[in-house]
């Protein structure tokens, strides 16, 4: 114990430990902070613990084309906890994701972005697209059907941006389509580039929440005049402030723990999500479900009138960040209780509502892409010539059918082709299918010519 504490005073007085640490843990707070206030730093605690999973899990993962899937399973079948691991990283993801929101709305209600906070608003949105971008690209990397399907969306998606599309979307995938490189691509993307962001912006977050001191709850007919707030902190917190350590944080620490213990137990009694089907490029839309925390942008597009998709997934994302941004900058003083704001309470409301509503119209998704569909039968494809009955089973096999319903048969995300034959012509259906467009993927390069003809040749027999 006597050697013990002699090597922490030599190191303590080397470093300067205790001199670094005991300031923050001494500063002072505000006496009324509460369990509100918990939720930020349990996303800390998430991220911490993804930091540490995710390194277990690249140990053992390979991240190219090839091999992605096959390391996968061997993660969750064969290495030891690899099942488990794969559970915290997931849940953890998921908590991230559900706590940052919760924070967000917490700060919002609470209108803690106003003076001088309104930086910490504005790092705080970026880390939100960082969090966010992590999911998604983590989802991908479990290079299953799913995965690709998502890694597709996605460069679709970028590919409309104006003017920088096209190169987002080669930058992300490694070329054109989905190639040799577009895995390592994600995985630098989800294990190096965006993790140095983010440590560096929880950083600046951490950094501006001890400048400014964190708020205090906000009292109906107290407002914030920039002029004198600084002054009027500095003097509540002489009179009446706690240190952070162990008044405040006991909070924190209780939540963050909590919040770690459920993480574990879900993977426990859950587990990881499974892994889908192997990658097939010929069968991309095997199973194209994101998931839950992305189930509702899901849903959205999906139900989004498709006249405006292209410009909806283009836009909406300046929009929101010309709105997240402008937010604290032309709102900074004034009222900060939501009983004196109830646009807040409403514009939350609302908010909450939508998502919540997509979230489940996703769970169910009661438009297509139908994957419970069977193959045609013979009667639907009638008595057709022997190309054309192939074609009708490849409308099965290639998965046309989770899209296109023929004779009431199939989904409802494309459009009805029980009379294609009568509206285009032979060219016209093999250009479709080939180039796609238009929220229709390309097949051109997972069709033989035969199966091309074939389907042609079928879709040509469905007439008036
Ligand atoms: C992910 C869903 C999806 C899948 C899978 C899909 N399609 Fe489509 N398809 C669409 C959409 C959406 C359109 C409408 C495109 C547009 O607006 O130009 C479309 C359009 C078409 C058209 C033109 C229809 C018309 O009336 O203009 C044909 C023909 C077609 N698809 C055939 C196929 C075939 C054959 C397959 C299978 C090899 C297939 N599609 C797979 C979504 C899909």
């Amino acid at each position: 114990m006597k050697t013990l504490r002699k090597i922490w005073k030599w190191f303590d007085d080397r470093t300067g430990t205790t001199e670094a640490i005991n300031p923050l843990a001494d500063h002072l707070v505000p006496p009324d902070a509460n369990w509100l206030y918990v939720f930020g730093s349990a996303t800390l605690f998430c991220f911490i613990l993804q930091v540490v999973t995710g390194l277990a899990l690249a140990f053992l993962y390979q991240p190219s084309t090839g091999t992605a899937y096959e390391s996968l399973k061997y993660i969750t079948y064969q290495a030891h906890f690899g099942h488990f691991l794969r559970g915290i990283h997931y849940f953890g993801a998921s908590a991230m994701i559900l706590l940052v929101g919760i924070h967000m709305i917490r700060v919002y209600l609470m209108a803690a972005f106003k003076y001088p906070r309104e930086m910490s608003w504005i790092s705080g949105s970026i880390l939100l697209v960082l969090t966010v971008t992590m999911g998604f690209t983590g989802q991908l990397l479990r290079w299953d059907s799913n995965g690709v399907w998502s890694a597709i969306v996605g460069a679709e998606q970028a590919g409309r941006i104006p003017f920088l599309g096209k190169a987002v979307a080669r930058i992300f995938l490694g070329g054109e389509t989905i190639t040799g490189l577009t895995v390592s691509r994600f995985f630098s993307i989800h294990v190096f580039l965006i993790p140095a962001m983010l440590f560096a912006l929880i950083g600046l977050h951490l950094y501006l929440v001890i400048r400014n001191g964190i708020s205090e709850p906000p009292k109906t007919g107290k407002k914030v005049e920039p002029a004198n707030y600084r002054k009027w902190y500095q003097d509540m917190l002489r009179d009446k402030g706690v240190p952070f350590w162990p008044d405040a944080g006991w909070r924190d620490l209780a939540f963050g723990v909590l919040v770690i213990f459920v993480i574990v137990i879900l993977s426990l009694v859950v587990g990881a999500p499974e892994i889908g089907k192997p990658p097939d490029p010929s069968d991309i839309y095997a199973n194209p479900r994101p998931d839950w925390y992305f189930m509702w942008i899901f849903a959205l597009f999906a139900l989004m009138p498709r006249e405006i998709e292209s410009v909806a997934i283009a836009f909406s994302p300046v929009i929101l960040g010309i709105v997240l941004i402008l937010l604290p900058l032309l709102n900074n003083k004034g009222e900060r209780s939501p009983l004196r704001r109830p646009w807040a309470i409403a514009i939350v409301t609302i908010i909450v509502t939508m998502v919540a509503s997509f979230w489940y119209i996703g769970q169910k998704s009661p438009w297509s892409p139908a994957f419970q569909t069977k193959p045609l039968s013979q009667e639907v494809i009638g008595n057709v010539s022997t190309n054309a009955t192939n074609g009708g089973d490849l409308f099965y096999k290639k998965a046309c059918i989770y899209c296109h319903a023929v004779s009431g048969y199939g989904g409802k995300r494309g459009p009805d082709l029980t009379y294609v034959g009568s509206r285009l012509t032979s060219e016209q259906i093999t250009i479709k299918i080939v180039n796609g467009g238009g929220n229709m993927p390309s097949f051109g390069a997972s069709l033989t010519g035969k199966d091309l003809n074939d389907l042609t040749a079928f879709l040509l027999t469905r007439k008036k």
